[in-house]
């Protein structure tokens, strides 16, 4: 049986894969069990931020590992202190969580909104209000805190207390902070799996001022947005607010689980002994990956992350059979006149590999993908979509 009979007779259904199978690679070139290559413009949806093999993060993952690869929360560790300073001197927030995934990075943030809810206004204050067309993982709640029905199906009940607001419509959000008991308002500020759409700069520091008012938490989920992947380190970065709450995880481990739940001036004494844990949560070695990646991306990085952004943004926008071109940094949504799914397929047949976001063709290279490399893909890239 070849790989794909035995994947199709013993993994569980959930996922559409392409009929692809991906051995090894080095940077932004992936190779598969042909010893094909291909130009990734994926990143394993946004996880391998230096690509793959990054010989500085396998060398911090390898020396950790021999070392100890694992000591539970029950004792100190240094890669997972040291990764929560470089974290909070980075961004200014004061105490991290760590978890392994985005969806239980939101977990945490929302544990925070209802205990200072609670604390605040009392036991009824724990409705989080999200966006319409958002997306915060795969649990119950971070599902109920989706605002997307589509993902809703099959699963009710939902966890109560999410309502969902229409981006960039302060009205809709100032009514839902009225009519319910709130807690918090939780955002991305590019909507990934949405159709990468980066909400507007102004609604956002409304969303803020709105917050602030009514004693409510500004929670950031940068899981996918966040490590540099959008020019700024944080993408609340580039939006110039404070938020009370920040969530991270996929590009910040460059390839292995973390989640992390960043914790501002506000709440970063709201959790005590017992209040939440996790097995893995600041496993040694994610956390030694975290830090090797995390202390790469300066100044002169996010700067070229901005120019290669440029560059598709200026290749794309207008070009034949492009429609939009949406998003921000290294984020990119393409919406196209033909079908991205045909567009995508063709794509992978001439060696490149890009993905989708609702009907779009969605680019996530990795931080450092060599021009040479990106100018290749775009042009392949444009070539299939103009047909
Ligand atoms: C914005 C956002 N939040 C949360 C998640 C869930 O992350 P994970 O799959 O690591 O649980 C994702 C995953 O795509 C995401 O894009």
């Amino acid at each position: 049986m070849n790989i794909i009979e035995l994947d199709k007779q013993y993994i569980a259904n959930t996922y559409a894969r392409f009929p692809l199978q991906l051995v090894g690679g080095s940077g932004s070139l992936l190779k598969d069990e042909k010893g094909n290559e291909y130009i990734d413009l994926g990143t394993g949806i946004a996880v391998n931020t230096f690509g793959a093999a990054d010989e500085e993060w396998i060398n911090a993952v390898s020396e950790q590992l021999k070392q100890i690869q694992h000591t539970s929360n029950l004792y100190y560790s240094i890669p997972c202190t040291r990764l929560a300073q470089l974290l909070c001197e980075k961004t200014g927030m004061k105490k991290v969580f760590f978890s392994n995934s985005g969806a239980e990075a939101n977990e945490c943030a929302i544990k925070a909104a209802r205990k200072y809810g609670e604390l605040k206004k009392g036991k009824e204050a724990y409705t989080v209000i999200t966006l319409k067309n958002s997306f915060h993982g795969r649990t119950i709640t971070t599902l109920s805190a989706t605002g997307q029905d589509v993902f809703h199906q099959h699963f009710t009940p939902m966890t109560p207390g999410f309502v969902h607001a229409a981006a960039n419509d302060i009205d809709e959000m100032k009514t839902l902070v009225k009519t319910h008991a709130c807690c918090g308002i939780l955002l991305e500020l590019v909507q990934g799996e949405g159709g990468v759409m980066a909400l507007d700069k102004e609604y956002v520091r409304q969303v803020e001022a709105l917050a602030r008012e009514n004693d409510l938490l500004l929670m950031i989920d940068e899981v996918q947005t966040g490590n540099g992947r959008t020019g700024s380190l944080y993408a609340f970065m580039e939006y110039g607010i404070t938020p009370d709450v920040v969530t991270t995880a996929k590009g910040l481990g460059g390839g292995l689980p973390i989640g992390a739940t960043m914790l501002g001036e506000r709440v970063q004494d709201l959790f005590t002994a017992g209040l939440n844990g996790s097995t893995f949560g600041g496993n040694p070695v994610a956390c030694a990956g975290a830090i090797s990646i995390l202390s790469r991306i300066d100044d002169d990085l996010l700067q070229q992350v901005k120019e290669k952004s440029a560059y598709i943004f200026a290749q794309l926008e207008g070009a034949k059979g492009v429609k939009s071109v949406s998003g921000m940094g290294l984020m990119i949504g393409v919406e196209t006149e033909k079908d991205a799914s045909e567009i995508i397929a063709r794509c992978m047949a001439r060696g490149v590999l890009a993905i989708k976001a609702k009907n779009k063709v969605r680019l996530l290279p990795a931080l450092n993908i060599p021009m040479e490399q990106l100018e290749t893909a775009i042009k392949i890239l444009k070539e299939e979509i103009a047909k």
